[in-house]
């Protein structure tokens, strides 16, 4: 038996300490820092490297790390050289998503599916570009910015003011020293997502986003207000082209590269015109994919993890699904993604469902009461025989909860009824 150690305290860590508590080999799932649903909280922070790994050695854990910001700071790095086990990509891996700059030039180097893209630090010089251009386009920070460093653009106008607001204004500071200017590509967007051991990669479900805080994809964007799993947006015709041309090509050429690619790498791919292309990566599960996927995997979590350190992920089978799907909900507090209230006490937590669970994201626990603790709230997840019949279990565990300034989207999954039968996965 091991113990483990979920790094983070969103819905994505809950969803994965879920799944991993099901495996006969794993004894106690810690979490550090957790929420208010997670059991076994440890009250260090995601950043605080060295505590987190002095408690992982002394609590015999496997680590699991779930967001960016540890990855990016290298947080495999150091527990490797301590020899204790962990899952996730190194720093140098990482920066497939702590640096757009590096993804974009490692794609056009590899000939990995991408939107045409110039880099500059000069505002002037990106303002005459953009002028120069006949196409739409994307304005993006460099850095890491918590999901905001992308701004879609309409006209020119509003190009050169996402330039002025990067470069000049510098809202995204150190992330925001570099941009990438890149062409607007209009198509349907979806998660792909695989576990890698840095030399072959498995496919995860697949699943979509949204992104947008409103009903119909309006208002500002997100970390993510839904997901379902799978989707119809990946057929498996558009499934082994992105497995072949964007994730082994991506770990092969990381590989070539000599950098090793371990752990889950997602995908973030616009389908336009029966072709992906990679709007991003993320050197990470996603959240609120994560939720969705783990209520549908029937395979053992841990031997993915365990051989993706190992580097033994080729000795294993497949990924099996459970043939149904799976819809989460994302409750938030309104204001999200702007400012919103907190410490408000959640209520209808315990109504029974068998067909659904619910995750906690920004949550936390005091004197038995559940209190709200951030913006994205709670991910009520739920399967069912269809798409349709899992939407309907999701909203009905929804109803039951509440909280004052409760909010949540009433479309979630129903792009998917409109999309065609999708993938195996
Ligand atoms: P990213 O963080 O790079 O995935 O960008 C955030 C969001 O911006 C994506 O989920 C897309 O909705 C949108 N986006 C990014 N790049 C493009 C692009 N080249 N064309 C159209 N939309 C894009
Ligand atoms: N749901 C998008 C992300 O995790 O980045």
């Amino acid at each position: 038996m091991i113990n483990v150690l979920v790094v983070g305290s969103g819905g994505r860590e809950h969803a994965l300490g879920w799944k991993l508590s099901s495996s006969p080999k794993v004894g106690i799932v810690y979490h550090a820092p957790g929420n208010g649903g997670t059991p076994n909280n440890v009250e260090i922070e995601v950043h605080e490297i060295e505590k987190l790994a002095k408690f992982a050695s002394e609590n015999n854990c496997l680590t699991v790390v779930g967001p960016e910001v540890p990855l990016a700071a290298g947080i495999v790095d150091e527990f490797a050289k301590k020899g204790l086990a962990i899952f996730g990509p190194t720093k140098a891996a990482a920066q497939l998503e702590s640096s757009k700059v590096w993804a974009k030039n490692f794609m056009k180097r590899n000939g990995i599916p991408t939107a045409r893209f110039e880099v500059f630090d000069d505002a002037t010089k990106a303002k005459e570009y953009a002028k120069s251009v006949d196409y739409s386009l994307v304005v993006k920070a460099d850095g890491l910015a918590a999901g905001k460093g992308v701004i879609v653009c309409n006209d020119k106008s509003e190009a050169i003011s996402a330039i002025d607001k990067i470069l000049v204004d510098k809202s995204f500071g150190a992330s925001g020293a570099r941009i990438i200017l890149e062409e607007r590509i209009d198509g349907v967007e979806a998660s792909y997502i695989a576990i890698s051991d840095g030399n072959v990669a498995y496919p995860m479900a697949t699943s979509q986003d949204h992104k947008r805080i409103y009903d119909n994809d309006k208002g500002p964007n997100t970390g993510g207000m839904g997901a379902y799993s799978p989707t119809g947006v990946i057929d498996d015709t558009m499934a082994e082209n992105i497995q072949k041309n964007v994730i082994e090509k991506t770990v092969l050429s990381m590989k070539k590269e000599n950098i090793l690619f371990c752990g889950f790498l997602y995908a973030g791919i616009m389908v336009k015109d029966g072709k992906p292309y990679v709007l991003e990566f993320n050197a990470r599960m996603g959240d609120p994919e994560c939720q969705p996927i783990m209520m549908r995997m029937d395979s053992d979590l841990l031997d993915y993890i365990q051989a993706s350190i190992d580097g033994t992920l080729a000795s294993l089978p497949n990924i099996s699904w459970k043939r149904q799907s799976a819809v989460c909900v994302v409750l938030a507090s309104k204001g999200y993604p702007d400012s919103y209230p907190k410490n408000e006490e959640i209520l209808g937590l315990d109504a029974s469902n068998k067909d659904s669970y619910v995750f906690h994201a920004g949550t936390r626990r005091v004197d038995g009461k559940v209190l709200t603790n951030g913006g994205r709230v709670l991910g009520v997840t739920a399967t069912g025989d269809t798409l349709q019949s899992a939407i309907y279990n999701a909203y009905t565990r929804v109803e039951k909860i509440r909280w004052p300034s409760k909010y949540c989207r009433t479309d979630i999954g129903k792009k998917g009824l409109r999309s065609s039968v999708g993938s195996d996965l």
